[in-house]
């Protein structure tokens, strides 16, 4: 009969072990009985960048990257995007069901009541050079908020994990727009809460003389729509940032910073403006097959195309298509969207990429839209971090109250010098320092 196990036989003893599969998984500890000796600590499993570590269980976000579904809670992506509102949808992640009518109003209530800063966030704010880069006064600034709030510090109670749940989801868009202004030289525009939540960004965005901003609708909607499919993509880099640095039981606002940090990294949050970048240079529709053949030849890579997780047309790519046909009847069409259609579909349709299933991801138009509403490219990882702190913060919540987990602490492999003597100074000999 077939049982739900694992036969290791360690070959330097000649022992065999039946190990549990559980999921899919072994576990990691059970290889630690392995031992050649008494005094050996036992085998341990060596996984760089953790590409087949299961870190956690989780209930917040599915991903089946072999057919292409993205599931938050269990609904499918599509039909949240479709349908429902970026505060909905934080609230699924937040809390695992869908709110009802009451629950969204009392929900979007107190998300409301925290959109406003502390004048000395501000003040703070002021402080960063005219040309800081938005993401880097992003990640100091929710840094510096733990200190505005040390009840956060109770991380295992949970009337205070709720209240640092709704200021973190309610104040990113008030930072993110504040880092904006700056860069400007702007007035900072203070939120305006009988907006939406994306209305009220790009109120905080783009507000100037006018007394009331009013937002235009499409882009408010497209703007709730990126938010929705940016929101979770479960032990993504930043995520796992979030539970790592949150393990240390550290208040969350200096978690989502480490969080935002890991977002700020050009192979995490950049992805998009090197799209743009790329497709500028290409330049034109005809240089296309020119393209492909360099990459092809491995001469850099088709930016926003490929995935680790999906090798199928990423789900939240189609949805983003379709965001930009109706954004560009507002703003004019962005000239690089033809470019990059053309390349979506000759690469489709070329061997190298079917063979690597290769489709495109999210970003392959997000950075498109994003520069047709008139964001530089600086702003992409701010778009990226305000709707990202919803599912941080979901994950973040799940790892404090999750009993198997503890601070994170990975093991290595040791493969530096053993216990040499030390030389006096005096008598050292140079030796050439190693460069990093
Ligand atoms: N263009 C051309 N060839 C590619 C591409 C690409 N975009 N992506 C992968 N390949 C090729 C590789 O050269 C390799 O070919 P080989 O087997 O002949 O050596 C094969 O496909 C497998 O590639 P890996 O690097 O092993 O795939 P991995 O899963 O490690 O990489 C990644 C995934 C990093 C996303 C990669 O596809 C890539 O660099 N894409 C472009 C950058 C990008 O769009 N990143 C955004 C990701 S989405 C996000 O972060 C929100």
């Amino acid at each position: 009969m077939l049982k739900d196990q694992l036969t290791v036989t360690d070959n330097r003893t000649g022992r065999t072990f039946e190990l549990p599969v559980t999921d899919g998984t072994v576990r990691a500890m059970d290889f630690r009985q392995m031992k050649v000796s008494d005094d050996d600590f036992g085998l341990m499993v060596y996984d760089p960048a953790a590409t087949n570590t299961v870190s956690c269980r989780s209930a917040i976000t599915y991903i089946d990257g072999d057919r292409g579904i993205l599931e938050y809670r269990g609904y499918p992506i599509e039909q949240l995007a479709e349908g429902g509102t970026f505060l909905e949808i934080a609230y699924l992640l937040t809390y695992g069901e869908l709110p009802t009518r009451a629950q969204l109003e009392e929900w979007t209530r107190e998300i409301t009541f925290h959109t406003y800063v502390h004048e000395n966030i501000k003040k703070f704010m002021e402080g960063f050079q005219h040309d800081a880069h938005p993401m880097g006064m992003l990640v100091g600034t929710v840094a510096a908020l733990s200190t505005f709030y040390p009840d956060a510090k109770r991380v295992d109670d949970s009337e205070s994990r709720e209240k640092q749940t709704q200021r973190l989801i309610a104040k990113m868009p008030t930072i993110a727009a504040f880092a904006y202004r700056h860069s400007l030289g702007l007035p900072y525009v203070y939120p305006d809460n009988e907006l939406s939540y994306a209305g009220n960004f790009l109120s905080m965005l783009w507000k100037m003389a006018e007394p009331k901003y009013e937002p235009d609708p499409v882009l408010e909607r497209a703007i709730d729509v990126l938010f929705i499919l940016h929101a979770d993509h479960e032990q993504n880099c930043s995520t796992n940032a979030m539970r790592a640095v949150g393990s240390s039981r550290v208040d969350p606002f200096s978690a989502t910073a480490a969080a935002a940090a890991a977002l700020y990294g050009p192979l995490h949050g950049g992805a998009n403006e090197a799209v743009l970048r790329m497709l500028t240079e290409i330049g034109d529709k005809k240089r296309v097959p020119e393209f492909v053949k360099r990459f092809k030849a491995g001469e850099g890579r088709l930016m926003g195309f490929g995935h680790r997780v999906y090798k199928n047309y990423d789900p939240r790519a189609k949805i983003v298509k379709e965001t930009a046909d109706a954004v560009f009847e507002v703003t004019g069409r962005n000239p690089l969207l033809d470019i990059a259609l053309e390349l979506e579909r000759i690469a489709l349709e070329d061997e190298y990429f079917i063979e690597r299933k290769l489709y495109p991801n999210v970003d392959f138009y997000s950075g498109i839209i994003y520069q047709a509403m008139g964001f530089p490219v600086e702003m992409f990882p701010v778009l990226f971090a305000i709707p990202r702190t919803a599912g941080w913060l979901a994950q973040w919540r799940e790892m404090v109250q999750d009993p198997e987990q503890k601070i994170a602490r990975p093991r290595q492999v040791y493969v530096g010098p053993r216990r040499r003597k030390v030389v006096p100074i005096a008598r050292r000999n140079a030796k050439r320092r190693q460069a990093a």
